[in-house]
């Protein structure tokens, strides 16, 4: 099974179009990412009170956090219009073109994995963010010349998974840097409460509970979750999710109650068992798994990462004591005791 096809998998899927009425409209609605929050509703009050577009905002962190969502937000409060496009779907300088000048005065313009952005239209993208200028290269060899096009006011929003993978040009250009967090488990029962209530499903505090324990700290597995969950309670339970229907649905799916499932225990279960807990490279876990080394880094590790299963070390990943535990697997390896 690919990652992406996992029901825990962060990055969207087939029926999460039903997301869009799942979320929040206003930062009021908006549960968790509280600093975040915070600054972002200042930035906004102040750019409003001056007339001025916001600054462009850099958000970054693991899939299904929020940043789509949020990018909306901006928006709405702002009072201004939303363009939603992403890296990859630019292909030429002259598609970003068409999109900048066909914004209107203090719109917000969102760019998903921005760090799939080709050169040449990063390139584009940097006199409009600095300058709202477009620069037009006009004829070709020793009688080219720059034509420079003013365009609105702006803000840009960028989101994406690697902050790292950004060139320091581009990042150096956004006023705004903000990282978003894995959600508290608190901040995640809130979340399916708010999204059973609209979804009209019938759901008590421990079936609820249950689910964002097992939603590994992203909204929108919690929010598939509870989809599935509702689908086993329909069939089997008489449509009532309680937290023995939420358990017995969550292990039919199997996944555990850290929110674990098959791919995250196979490649714990590598790195241990074939390994002695590491330290592995990267390259060579994605190849055991078969999956992308991408992947591995940016949905697999971040949150291996948050419960403290794994540490990325110069010389590979490294399983931690606790994941040896939760596995039900003996630290006693030799390669292990020389790391802690
Ligand atoms: N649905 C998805 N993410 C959410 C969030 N952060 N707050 C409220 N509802 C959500």
């Amino acid at each position: 099974m690919k990652v992406e096809d996992r029901i825990i998998s962060a990055r969207r899927q087939g029926d999460d179009w039903q997301e869009t009425s799942l979320r929040p409209r206003s930062l009021a609605e908006y549960i968790g990412q509280e600093k975040l929050k915070e600054n972002m509703r200042l930035f906004i009050t102040a750019a409003r009170e001056r007339g001025d577009s916001l600054d462009h905002v850099l958000l970054y962190g693991p899939p299904g956090l929020g940043k789509t969502t949020l990018a909306g937000i901006v928006a709405t409060e702002l009072g201004v219009g939303l363009r939603v496009t992403s890296g990859p779907a630019i292909e030429r300088p002259g598609d970003l073109a068409a999109i900048l000048t066909n914004l209107a005065p203090y719109d917000v313009l969102f760019i998903d994995e921005i760090h799939r952005l080709h050169r040449t239209v990063e390139e584009v993208l940097y006199p409009a963010l600095e300058d709202f200028a477009l620069d037009i290269i006009i004829g070709k060899g020793p009688s080219a010349r720059t034509l420079r096009l003013e365009l609105p006011p702006f803000t840009l929003i960028g989101a994406t998974t690697r902050a790292g993978a950004l060139s320091s040009p581009l990042r150096d250009r956004f006023g705004v840097v903000a990282r978003l967090e894995f959600y508290r488990e608190e901040e995640l029962l809130e979340i399916v409460l708010r999204a059973a209530k609209i979804l009209t499903v019938d759901i008590d505090g421990d079936g609820a509970r249950e689910i964002a324990c097992s939603a590994r700290g992203t909204p929108r597995v919690a929010n598939r979750l509870l989809k599935r969950v509702r689908d086993f309670a329909q069939v089997r339970a008489g449509n009532r999710i309680d937290g023995e229907v939420a358990r017995a649905a969550l292990q039919m799916l199997e996944i555990d109650v850290l929110g674990l499932d098959q791919v995250d225990r196979q490649l714990l279960r590598v790195l241990i068992e074939k390994y002695g807990g590491g330290p592995v490279g990267v390259e060579t876990l994605a190849a055991c798994i078969a999956e992308e080394p991408e992947t591995i880094e940016d949905i697999l590790e971040p949150y291996l990462m948050q419960l403290g299963f794994l540490q990325r070390t110069p010389r590979g990943r490294v399983a931690t004591a606790l994941a040896f535990r939760h596995l039900g697997l003996s630290t006693a390896h030799p390669a292990q005791e020389t790391l802690w």
